[in-house]
């Protein structure tokens, strides 16, 4: 695994998720409380975008149909869905967010929207 650099701080302020790509590997960022995480960008229900979502309490909120996942387990907590999302390690120096991940998920893409028919 390395880090590699997705964002600045700045583009992420407290509160906010937003989208970023490692390669081909597209990631929620959100700050919560300060902290930054880095999640797959795609809920577990039906595929709704998690960086058109919105930070609660509990974690990170999919606008569609209002599941919430925990930003450090990636656990679902509230309902619709029942799978979790996928959660990357996050260092932040200097001004900048770095996500770890793999080589594998650089060049595949990671969890990612399911093709229509399956
Ligand atoms: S697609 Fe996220 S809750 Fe349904």
């Amino acid at each position: 695994m390395e880090y590699v650099r997705v964002a600045r701080s700045g583009q992420v302020p407290d509160g906010y998720v937003r989208r970023f790509f490692a390669g081909e590997l597209e990631i929620a960022v959100a700050r919560l409380r300060g902290k930054p995480y880095a999640t797959s960008n795609y809920c577990t229900h039906l595929d709704c975008l998690l960086s058109s979502g919105k930070l609660v309490d509990e974690g990170i909120g999919c606008s569609c149909h209002g599941s919430v996942f925990d930003l450090e387990t990636g656990e679902p907590v509230c309902p619709p869905a029942t799978e979790p999302i996928r959660t990357y390690p996050v260092r932040e120096e200097d001004g900048e967010i770095f996500v770890g991940v793999t080589e594998q998920d650089v060049a595949e893409g990671g969890p990612r929207r399911r093709k229509a028919g399956r």
